[in-house]
Parts: C-alpha cells; structure tokens; sequence
C-alpha cells in the first residue's frame, strides 16, 4: 500500500500503532493536534492538524488508501466541546476520504456506543446503539456516518468498538472488557489485509474468559484474539469490593460512563492501569 493516515497518532493507542502501520505502507502519515509523535520512524511524517477543520484535515489524506482514524477526545465532555474533534472530525475524515477517492477508514470506536446495556445481555454487532454519554453518542453517529459513506459512495469502514485497550486489566470489568495492544494491532491489521469488509463492526476485546460480547458476524475478518485477561483474576479480585448492584456503572456495559452525568467526566472513577475508554 502506498499511503496509510494515521490520526490521534501521539495518543495511547496510535502510538502502539505506528510501527504495525509503517510496515503496512511506504508512506506513514501521522497526525495529531499535538506537537509530535517523538521519533519518527523510516517512512513516516508527521503533520500537526485539527480535526475540527477541514481545511487541515483533507490535504493530509490525498494520495491515502486507507485512514487509521484515532484521534478523538477520550473522556465525556459538555456536548459543544465533543462537537468538533468527535462529530465534526469525523465528518471531516469521510467527506474528504469521498473527495479523494480514499478506499477504507478503519476507525476507533468504543464499548460506549453501547454502553447502556446490562452487563448479564450479550451484545452482538447487530443489536440497536444505546450509548451512555455524549463519548459514546459520538460513536454511534460516526458509526452511521461510515455506513452511510458505504451504502451511497462506497466507501469501506471497520469500526473497532474497542472496551478496555490497556497494557493490563485494572479491575473485575476488565476481566470481561481487556483488550492487550497485541490483540489491538491484530485486530487492525486484519482490518487492513481483510480484501473486503463493505462496512463492519466488531468488537476490540482479547481471547477473555468472561468476555461479554459476540463477534461471530464479524468472524471473516479473522481477527482471533491471543491473550486472556484470567491469568489477573486472583489479583484483581484480591483488591475490589463486591458490587454495588444499585450502580448502573457496575450493571452496565458501560461502565462509570454509564452511571457519569451527561457532559461531566467519570475518568477518575475507572481505575486503570494507565487508559481506558
Ligand atoms: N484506550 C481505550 O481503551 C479506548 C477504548 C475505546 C475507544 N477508544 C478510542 O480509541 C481512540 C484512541 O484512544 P486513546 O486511548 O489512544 O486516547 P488518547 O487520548 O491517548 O488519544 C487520542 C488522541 O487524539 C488527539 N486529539 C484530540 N483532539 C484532537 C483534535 N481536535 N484534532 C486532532 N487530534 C486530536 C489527542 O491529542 C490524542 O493524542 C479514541 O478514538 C478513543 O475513543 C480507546
């Protein structure tokens, strides 16, 4: 492949990209609203850009086959704050990828597009969004967006519902939620090499024991997850009370974003190891 963008590439999960990227492609573009990614590697430039805006979010996709689309706010914000770099941004990818003639965007999505589901339901990629907060709202309308850009332009999407992507599970969700960053390069490589994937789901989560969603209609893309968050279970639950089974955050997919009011960030309740979400 010729040309891969990379966006949200100075964030925790683009910078566990890069290099998977950059053996992907002769040319590497990463971008960020950032200053830099550090060094670079081989093949790859860097472009500081904001999403928000259009006119610095085209010129870095001409000549691109693909988009790696990370860069987002990662936490819940008032709306007006998430409008640009999680809505507008978005727009600004697959409208440009449609003028450019850009073949597939492979886009970070998130658990929370679905977040208010009791955890005892199995979601599928199937079922109807329920998202927990303005965060997860953004997915699923990025979601649509991309199926949308498939039915009426044809262009490809896979959109990785990523749960809990950190280098270990912190607490007793993750034991069902963790997804290992080796799975994560799998799962986008395979969402790079797949030959067709029209528009898909799927969920980012590793080969989990308690895992608690159902990737079966996404099976083609051959994603097959390595690691098992179990191998923890005895030091997670040596370390976390029971649950609370009046708090929608510990009864919900979702998490502390399901129980977070509309617009107020509940990072401080997730209690990660480094990121989450
Ligand atoms: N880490 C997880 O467990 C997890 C779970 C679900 C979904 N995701 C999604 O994965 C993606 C990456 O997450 P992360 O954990 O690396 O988060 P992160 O916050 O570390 O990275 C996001 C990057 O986006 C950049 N960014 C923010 N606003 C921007 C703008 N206006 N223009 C350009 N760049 C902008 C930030 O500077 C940052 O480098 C996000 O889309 C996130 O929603 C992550």
């Amino acid at each position: 492949m010729k040309k891969i963008v990379l966006t949200g590439a100075n964030g925790n999960l683009g910078q566990e990209l890069r290099g998977l990227l950059a053996g992907l492609c002769d040319e590497l573009v990463s971008t960020d609203i950032a200053e830099g990614v550090g060094d670079l590697l081989d093949n790859e430039t860097f472009v500081q850009a904001d999403l928000s805006e259009m006119d610095q979010v085209r010129p870095l996709l001409e000549g691109a086959e693909m988009v790696v689309h990370f860069g987002a706010i990662v936490d819940e914000l008032p709306f007006d704050q998430m409008w640009g770099p999680n809505f507008m941004g978005s727009y600004n990818i697959w409208e440009s990828a449609r003028q450019l003639g850009v073949r597939r965007v492979v886009y970070a999505s998130s658990i929370h597009a679905m977040g208010m589901y009791p955890k005892t339901t199995r979601i599928d990629t199937e079922m109807p969004h329920r998202p927990d907060t303005y965060y997860g709202f953004a997915k699923c309308f990025t979601e649509d967006l991309g199926r949308m850009y498939w039915e009426k332009e044809g262009i490809e999407s896979v959109h990785l519902r990523i749960y809990s992507a950190t280098s270990k599970p912190g607490n007793a969700r993750a034991l069902g939620s963790w997804l290992s960053f080796d799975d994560l390069r799998q799962l986008v490589a395979r969402s790079i090499d797949t030959p067709v994937v029209g528009f898909t789901v799927v969920y980012g989560v590793s080969n989990n024991d308690r895992c608690p969603v159902d990737n079966s209609a996404a099976a083609f893309l051959g994603y097959r997850p390595k690691d098992n968050a179990e191998i923890y279970a005895e030091e997670v639950f040596a370390k976390e009370p029971a649950a609370d089974l009046s708090d929608l955050g510990q009864t919900c997919h979702g998490g502390p974003f399901a129980s977070a009011v509309l617009g107020v960030s509940p990072m401080g309740q997730m209690a990660i190891p480094d990121k989450e979400d």
